[in-house]
């Protein structure tokens, strides 16, 4: 494995790439990426990065949105196979359908979409700024596509606004359930629970905070409790160990993205060898999906 992770190293020199990686991949990709983070700190990174190519370990569409903001770079994902089951709940006709049944509503598609579904969209917004981006609408209807869960826990701060939901969730957020968390709080009452918006409405109700990725490892750090419950992707744990080696994490059992572990270490060593596989889009799409996402960023993060 060290001589895996040498060569990475080595190639990620030589070729002149850097190595993005969302928090849920595995521990050792963390380690040797440049910059860790989540979906919203990725897509500002890719904007930030001086090297030619770069090589995203994380689903399709966070590798997709590197290239939207990036269209002059190299774009490299290890392994096309690792998609986001989320983002597939949605393709563009479904969406040029729903947009014509209610014409008077904007469109704010979660950042987990195709670049195709982005082309209908008016704004992109990530867990760490959905309530930011939709209070900054005029408009007083959402069509909110494709995480209901993300939707409904957003409609909470902004009741003035009427949402149409679009019926998508995660499998992976989905499944972590109230017993799950009130059985971890049984064992650890003094832990903390922080959950993903993108849990169900109950889980969130027995939340004591709800948090992007990036958002819980900013709170971990500066929170006076030192033992916390992790309600998301297990793959944050590693990062918040790491970075807080006083703090006691009790991850949700089974809570494991299989599409997000599909970029092994030997895909990312073979991406950076040969540079492929390369995200493609079209200059039509990528011209219009840009701007969405160019209003996801301009708006920043809330938590
Ligand atoms: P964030 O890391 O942006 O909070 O999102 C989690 C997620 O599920 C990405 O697929
Ligand atoms: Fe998609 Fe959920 Fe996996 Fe994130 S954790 S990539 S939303 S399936």
């Amino acid at each position: 494995m060290t001589e895996i992770i040498d060569e990475i190293l080595r190639l990620k020199h030589e070729k002149n790439a850097v190595v993005l990686a969302h928090n849920y991949q595995v521990p050792q990709i963390q380690d040797l990426a440049d910059f860790v983070g989540d979906s919203l700190a990725l897509a500002v990174q890719a904007t930030k990065v001086e090297t030619d190519t770069i090589i995203f370990c994380g689903v399709d569409f966070m590798a997709e949105s590197a290239l939207i903001l990036n269209p002059q770079k190299t774009v490299v994902h290890p392994n096309p196979k690792a998609k986001c089951p989320m983002a597939a709940m949605v393709d563009v006709e479904g969406l040029r359908l729903a947009k014509k049944e209610t014409p008077k509503a904007v469109v704010v598609s979660y950042v987990n979409t195709t670049a195709d579904v982005k082309t209908e969209t008016d704004i992109c917004c990530t867990s760490a700024n959905a309530v930011k981006v939709i209070k900054s609408l005029e408009e007083d209807t959402v069509l909110f596509v494709p995480d209901s869960n993300l939707g409904l826990y957003a409609q909470r701060y902004v009741p003035e606004k009427k949402f149409i939901f679009w019926p998508g969730y995660c499998h992976v957020h989905q499944d972590i359930s109230v017993e799950q968390i009130r059985e971890l709080k049984r064992e650890f009452p003094d832990a903390e629970v922080l959950v993903h918006p993108e849990c169900s409405p109950d889980v969130i109700d027995i939340a004591d905070f709800v948090f992007s990725t990036e958002g819980m490892v900013r709170h971990c750090s500066s929170s006076a409790s030192k033992e916390f419950i992790i309600g998301t992707e297990e793959g944050l744990v590693h990062r918040l160990k790491k970075e807080n080696p006083g703090s006691i994490f009790h991850a949700i059992p089974d809570a494991v993205c299989p599409n997000m572990k599909k970029i092994t270490l030997e895909d990312t060593l073979n991406a950076l060898r040969n540079l492929e596989p390369r995200v493609v889009l079209s200059k039509e799409v990528i011209e219009k999906a840009r701007a969405p996402l160019d209003k996801m960023v301009a708006i920043g993060r809330q938590d």
